[in-house]
């Protein structure tokens, strides 16, 4: 843990570049609004607020030690286009309910990182269902992180993370790519992008 609750985790370290690069390349750059879904230590976010400078970064997760973190790595960036964050639990039908300022129903992109596989499928299902009443007719859906294709691990790696998982929380796992296509048809998306990414991990990008 650093100064004032700002939490500093080894994921950050081993992802944010790729994901950055993902989001420069993928990513309109003057779009209005990001929302981050598990924003977690809050570390992601201060990177798309500088690479994003004329878009609101809108921040959430569900962990009150998170959105302290999340706040004083705000803070501590001095960056003017962050919103605090809110808690937001994917789960909830009405995702404006705790947000301080209203939450847009136009919004450009939500983006969830390293969050489906730790946490319950119907948290997966939750995302996508608020992506579908959140996002606007261009607003697209990011998701980084380990994920099984066609019933497949894409790496031994992979299984080993897996088991380890389900053996911490049986309701946890890696999701597989159709199901997250099932989840998004559901929903009025589809996939538009499934990007092989370094660490066996990918992303899924979702209009
Ligand atoms: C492995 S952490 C990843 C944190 C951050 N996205 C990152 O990559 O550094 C998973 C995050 O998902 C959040 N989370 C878990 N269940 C959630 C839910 N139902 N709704 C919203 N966030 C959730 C956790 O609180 C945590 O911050």
């Amino acid at each position: 843990m650093n100064n004032q609750g700002r939490i500093d985790t080894a994921a950050y370290h081993k992802n944010h570049r790729y994901i950055l690069d993902i989001l420069k390349s993928e990513v309109d750059q003057n779009i209005s609004n990001i929302l981050e879904i598990g924003s977690g230590s809050g570390q992601h976010a201060i990177k798309y607020a500088s690479a994003f400078p004329n878009t609101e970064i809108i921040t959430s997760d569900i962990v009150p030690k998170n959105l302290m973190s999340i706040k004083a790595w705000i803070k501590y960036s001095k960056l003017t286009n962050l919103r605090n964050p809110f808690y937001l639990d994917v789960n909830e039908e009405d995702w404006s309910l705790n947000a301080p300022d209203s939450l847009s129903k136009n919004l450009s992109l939500i983006i969830s990182i390293n969050m489906v596989h730790i946490s319950p499928i119907k948290s997966a299902e939750g995302l996508f269902k608020g992506a579908g009443n959140y996002l606007g007719t261009k607003g697209k859906l990011i998701l980084y992180g380990p994920f099984k294709r066609n019933g497949a691990h894409t790496a031994p790696s992979n299984i080993e993370f897996d088991n380890w998982l389900r053996s911490n929380n049986p309701s946890w796992g890696i999701r597989d790519v159709i199901q997250m296509e099932k989840f998004a048809k559901n929903n009025g998306l589809s996939l538009i992008k499934d990007i092989t990414m370094p660490a066996n991990n990918l992303t899924l990008i979702f209009n």
